[in-house]
Order: structure tokens, then C-alpha cells, then sequence
């Protein structure tokens, strides 16, 4: 049977995602913890680019490797970030990532942040679907 995570555990595990950020233009690290259904754990961090727009937000990055590797079901998702390395405060995720987030996990998905954990509804209550 697969372990339980507990919220804490993802936050440390997006926290040392956060350490890998190629965040050299705004100085602002992120890091994510995405839990799929059978209790694996895929993590991802923001990738900067000099085309400022080609940038690549952790939970997107973190979601593209499970998805890219044939995950389809997803529980939770934990995300810190931060400028200078400070991770103490609590960085929700950006619209893009929660429509991507949408794309893949139902309304009852946990995102989890420093300040406690929200629903994917919660987040992003009104979502386009086709
Ligand atoms: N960023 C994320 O990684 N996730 C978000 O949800 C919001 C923003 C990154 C993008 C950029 O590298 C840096 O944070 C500052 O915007």
C-alpha cells in the first residue's frame, strides 16, 4: 500500500524543488510538489528564459513530467516560492497554472501552500472546459 504524504512532507519536497529554479532574471524561486493518485511524487521548479514569456512556471513543469510520463490522476499539489530564497510566504499559483491544473484534476484537487491547503474550485471556481 502506498505511504500516506502528509502537506508537510510535499511542502519540504517543493521546497528543494525551489533550490533547482532557473529564476536568474526576477530572482524568484518556486518550487513544486505534485502527488498523483497512487502516491508518487513529481516535482518541478520555474525555468526562466531570456524570451521572458517562454518561461516555465514550477506546477506547470512539475505536471508536463508526470503527465509526459503517463500520470492522468493527480491528488495534490504542493507550491512555495519565493524571492531571495525566502519561502516563508505563501506564493499561490498563477491563472495559467491553475487552468492547466484544470485540464488534468477535478475540483476537489488540494493545493497545498504555507498558509494551509485550497480546492482547485476554490481557486478557480468558474473554469473553461470543452
Ligand atoms: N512563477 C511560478 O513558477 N509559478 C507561478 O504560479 C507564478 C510565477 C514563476 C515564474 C517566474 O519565473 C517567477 O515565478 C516570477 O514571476
Amino acid at each position: 500500500m502506498a505511504e500516506i504524504i502528509t502537506n508537510a512532507e510535499l511542502l519540504k519536497l517543493a521546497g528543494e524543488a525551489a533550490g533547482k529554479a532557473y529564476c536568474i532574471y526576477s530572482g524568484f524561486s518556486v518550487g513544486a510538489a505534485l502527488l498523483t493518485d497512487d502516491g508518487r511524487v513529481f516535482t518541478g521548479c520555474n525555468i526562466e528564459n531570456a524570451s521572458y514569456s517562454l518561461t516555465v512556471c514550477a506546477e506547470r513543469a512539475a505536471i508536463f513530467k508526470a503527465v509526459s510520463e503517463g500520470y492522468r490522476g493527480f491528488k495534490a499539489i504542493a507550491i512555495v516560492g519565493g524571492e531571495n530564497g525566502d519561502l516563508s510566504q505563501p506564493c499561490p499559483p498563477c491563472g495559467a497554472c491553475r487552468q492547466v491544473m484544470s485540464e488534468f484534476c477535478d475540483g476537489g484537487f488540494k493545493v497545498i501552500l504555507t498558509n494551509g491547503e485550497y480546492t482547485l474550485d476554490e481557486l478557480l471556481p468558474v473554469r473553461f472546459e470543452l
